[in-house]
């Protein structure tokens, strides 16, 4: 080693364009898990960061095969008997990228402006998962140790429900046995105000098939005498909620744990500027339930949105036509104590009994997913908030996030384990939207946050 070279922290800043090009090229593969033609490049971007991995230094690199895309597993493991273990899990698949005209630059040609790397993936999570490989690989190569043991655990499948890590984690609670889960998968609130997030919102997501008559009608011949799925679907879903935002699903907010004047206290703290956030979202107005703050609407606040709609004709001019199908995705973000099997079966009740009598109304789960919430005065919290600080310079802050890391919960379930969500992402970095991007600077601070950690973490236990 390079004896100009004296620690982990040095060994990373040195090393900041090399881990730029390395970034670069994982973000060229596009590991798009929901789509089964890209099947290949979710492989390829598995080999491609096992590699990465052994390159790091990191040990019994396993690509393990599930039914669907590559899981893969690594440790280092030789930091004494006394030394807690950190599992750190991320995930390689990315997002469809669509519509893609609207993109700048090629979403798998990653290109760096004004400081920021524009690529599918670059935020969520290719960029938040290698912080970690680089951050481990520092210690490695510079002291030939790490001072806490780790274990990675980095799924395919995250994006598309992640089914294979949820049936491995309860049949390989030995292998991921650990003191606690790192994970880097959220955002802070800007590039000087790092937050810890302790709570995520659990999912529930279904898909609602409506049919009619038996084939297309030309709509002058039968309108008026038979009845329109996609109207009779849209009478349904505008039936879901009213216009202030509160779910009309009977018993849908039953379990949910009402928040804490000390909670309420603590969120609204956040030093969020409501009219950025608006502007970042680019709509005329906010919206929601307005006996709740913005920052408990989208992180503490379960909803219902409908994510998509086929139906009838989308060609270009007009056709005549009353279709047979029409089909709605419909997802419901939910908080703690929701059950999501329980919230499937109250919606599927409330809708077939809201639905006409003219349609057959098909109702399935695509998937579901925990909320989950975290204690923040934990050692691991603690040590969090210590490494951002020392990096970013400021405290950081805390908060809940509307988002879904289905993995969270299941871990909290089978191996006992809470999860440290230490984000580097921003506010602004459109993960799952057209031009995708990381800021440069987070991905830097990250790796040394990420250094902090590991060494804050091993003095706190
Ligand atoms: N990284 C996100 C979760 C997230 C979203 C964190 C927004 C912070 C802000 C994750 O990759 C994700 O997109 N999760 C899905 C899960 C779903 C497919 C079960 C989500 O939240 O929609
Ligand atoms: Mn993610
Ligand atoms: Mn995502």
């Amino acid at each position: 080693m390079n004896n100009l070279i004296s620690t982990p922290a040095d060994f990373a800043q040195k090393n900041q364009a090399n881990h730029l090009a390395e970034l670069i090229r994982f973000l060229q593969i596009p590991s798009i898990s929901t789509q089964p033609d890209h099947a290949a490049d979710v492989a390829a971007a598995a080999d491609w960061l096992a590699k990465a991995m052994r390159d790091a230094g990191i040990e019994n690199v396993r690509v393990i095969e599930t039914n669907r895309h590559p899981l893969l597993y690594g440790d280092w493991l030789h930091a004494g008997p006394d030394a807690p273990t950190v599992l750190i899990y991320g995930h390689y698949d990315v997002q469809p990228v669509d519509p893609l005209d609207l993109w700048e630059s090629d979403p798998f040609e990653p290109v760096v402006r004004d400081d920021y790397l524009y690529a599918r993936g670059a935020s969520d999570d290719k960029g938040q998962v290698y912080v970690h490989i680089k951050a481990v690989e520092a210690y490695l190569k510079v002291n030939g140790r790490l001072p806490v043991n780790v274990k990675f655990i980095i799924e395919g499948e995250e994006e598309s429900g992640g089914e294979s890590l949820s049936a491995f984690i309860p049949a390989n609670k030995e292998l991921l046995a650990a003191d606690i889960a790192l994970v880097s998968d959220t955002g802070i609130l800007a590039p000087d105000q790092p937050a810890i997030v302790y709570g995520l919102r659990g999912m529930c997501y279904m898909l609602m098939d409506v049919t009619g008559p038996a084939r297309d009608l030309h709509s002058g011949s039968f309108g008026g005498g038979i009845d329109n799925p996609i109207n009779a679907l849209s009478h349904i879903i505008a039936r879901l909620k009213d216009e202030n935002g509160h779910v009309l699903i009977p018993g849908f907010y039953d379990r949910v744990r009402p928040l804490s004047s000390d909670e309420r206290e603590l969120l609204s703290q956040l030093p969020r500027d409501e009219n950025k956030w608006l502007a970042e979202a680019g709509a005329p107005q906010l919206w929601g339930e307005s006996e709740f703050t913005l920052t408990e609407r989208i992180g503490a606040r379960p909803t219902l949105d409908v994510n998509g709609i086929i139906g009838g004709y989308t060609g270009p001019g007009g056709k005549t036509v009353l279709p047979a199908k029409a089909h709605a995705k419909i997802s419901m973000r939910l908080v703690p104590d929701q059950d999501p099997q329980e919230i499937a079966a109250l919606f599927q009740k409330y809708v077939q009994e809201i639905a006409p009598p003219t349609v057959k109304v098909e109702i399935s789960v695509m998937h579901t997913a925990p909320a989950s919430v975290t204690d923040y005065s934990i050692p691991a919290m603690k040590a969090a908030a210590a490494a951002y600080e020392q990096v970013f310079g400021k405290r950081p802050v805390y908060m809940r996030e509307g988002g879904s890391i289905p993995v969270v919960g299941e871990f909290q379930t089978y191996l006992g384990l809470e999860t440290v969500l230490m984000g580097f992402g921003l506010p602004g970095d459109r993960i799952h939207s057209p031009n995708e991007r990381f800021y440069v600077p987070n991905f830097y601070k990250g790796i040394q946050t990420s250094i902090r950690f590991l060494e804050e973490y091993a003095e706190q236990m």
